[in-house]
């Protein structure tokens, strides 16, 4: 019976084609991961909630919760081989349970839908800063100057608009065409060549004489000023860099071939995440101290601190417009990510081609992007909740809808999933195995309810 399942299991094959290769792969969530979560929010959630403390929580998520959620979010996608919505409720009747866990895949749609409304319209802000480095503007500009730059942009509700919309375009443009060739190559490429840049611009920071008090900001934990507020945002960042919790890398499972360790790729995965977003937060909150501003900035901070850099350096027109065009590539392959569950769902249940519901999603998604676009001038003194309709997203998404669908998707790997299904799945039931089990069934679900329940004040203190 057992092994008839297993069969069973092994024939599957996706409807969306299959990478090419393990390495293609790793790239691809690897590209998914990398994106504006590391350069643009790592930074300055960091800087809005003290430096230091915050990190090293956030580094434990990573580690404690978000690499079994990972590796749970594959190793479904993988069985399944179906969009995140269709293998919840095949895995669900499959464990003997309920096709209901579909919900959770339907949550996690609508959280990529979401969060892509925000992400394109800060992604259309990168593709702005192409043109603007290009031009030499930046070039010897003081603080005051670039702000001014900032503000110009973000004030003007038709320039954000309009490259929120080519944004957008782009995305649909390579989910419509499907996700393998231009993707795996992009990414061969851009991975590398930003952690490049990236060194290079370490070294800058490190020859700005505030490397040290970056650093310290950094790294130097001081536990009294963290709230539980933070942790919660901390957890949020981990879910959100690592593009968990929503499924995307579940639809990206169901394409990897059977041999390809689970725990290996997504190993690889957080680590080459882990070390540019750290190396970003190393680069920028130096020159924050250097040049007087403010590391608690908030969504513009690396859209000042870096123009400010390159305007200084040798060939900073050059360095300027390669690095934006890099961060520009980065939030592409993360953005086509965050829409691929959502259009693999359409191809399936309603037999439209990739095109059409690439185009459909992505419509829906654009106008969404409104809500963003104009948080930042029309409707900026429209504040209600968190803030901004912007503000409000990107709690309601980060902090709550990723680390829910992550304890559900941890809970249903670790709990629902039989031994046999999950150990056949990761082709192991050695000591990454049980660590892998001790971390979904208790450690994760655990901490993230937890952290949740306390930074919503429905766990009393009890000191
Ligand atoms: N991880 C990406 C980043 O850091 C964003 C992203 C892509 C994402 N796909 C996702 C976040 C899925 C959550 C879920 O920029």
């Amino acid at each position: 019976m057992l092994s008839s399942q297993a069969d069973g299991v092994e024939k599957r094959v996706s409807l969306h084609g299959h990478w090419s290769s393990r390495l293609a792969f790793v790239l691809a969530v690897t590209g998914s991961a990398v994106g504006l979560g590391n350069i643009w929010k790592f930074p300055y959630v960091v800087g809005q909630n003290g430096g230091g403390a915050f990190v090293l929580v956030y580094l434990a998520c990573v580690a404690l919760i978000g690499l079994p959620v990972m590796v749970s979010e594959v190793l479904m996608g993988r069985r399944g081989r179906r969009n995140p919505i269709a293998t919840m409720a095949l895995l669900g009747a499959e464990e003997g349970t309920s096709r209901n866990w579909r919900w959770v895949g339907g949550m996690g749609v609508l959280a990529g839908i979401l969060i892509l409304s925000f992400y394109s319209v800060i992604g259309g802000w990168t593709l702005s800063y192409v043109l603007k480095s290009a031009s030499g503007m930046f070039s010897n500009a003081t603080a005051p100057e670039v702000t001014a730059i900032r503000d110009g942009f973000t004030g003007s509700w038709k320039t954000v608009v309009s490259f929120h919309t080519v944004f957008m375009a782009l995305t649909i443009f390579v989910v419509a065409r499907g996700v393998e060739r231009g993707l795996e190559q992009a990414v061969r490429f851009m991975v590398p060549a930003l952690l490049g840049l990236m060194i290079v611009l370490l070294g800058y920071s490190i020859s700005s004489g505030y490397f040290g008090a970056g650093l310290s900001f950094m790294f130097s934990a001081d536990f009294d000023k963290l709230t539980w507020d933070s942790v919660l945002a901390a957890m949020g960042q981990a879910f959100f860099t690592l593009s968990i919790g929503m499924g995307a890398v579940m639809a990206y499972g169901a394409y990897l071939p059977k041999e390809t360790s689970i725990f290996g790729a997504s190993v690889t995965v957080a680590i080459a995440d882990t070390m540019i977003a750290i190396l970003a937060g190393l680069v920028i909150f130096p020159l924050v101290f250097a040049n007087g501003l403010d590391p608690a900035d908030g969504p513009g901070l690396v859209f000042i601190t870096l123009p400010l850099a390159f305007g200084q350096m040798q060939g900073g027109v050059f360095f300027a417009t390669v690095f934006f065009v890099l961060l520009s590539f980065a939030a592409w392959t993360s953005a086509i990510s965050l829409m691929e569950p959502a259009v693999a769902w359409v191809v399936e249940k309603f037999n439209h081609t990739r095109a059409q519901a690439a185009v459909m999603i992505g419509l829906i998604i654009w106008a969404a992007g409104f809500g963003t676009a104009l948080s930042f001038n029309v409707l900026s003194d429209f504040k209600f909740l968190r803030g901004t309709i912007f503000d409000n997203l990107d709690y309601l998404t980060i902090n709550i809808m990723l680390p829910l669908g992550g304890v559900l998707i941890v809970v249903f790997a670790g709990w629902v999933m039989c031994r046999n299904s999950t150990s056949n799945e990761l082709g192991s039931s050695g000591t990454l195995y049980r660590l892998w089990r001790l971390l979904s069934r208790f450690v994760a679900p655990i901490g993230i309810l937890f952290v949740f329940l306390k930074a919503v004040g429905l766990l009393p203190d009890l000191s």
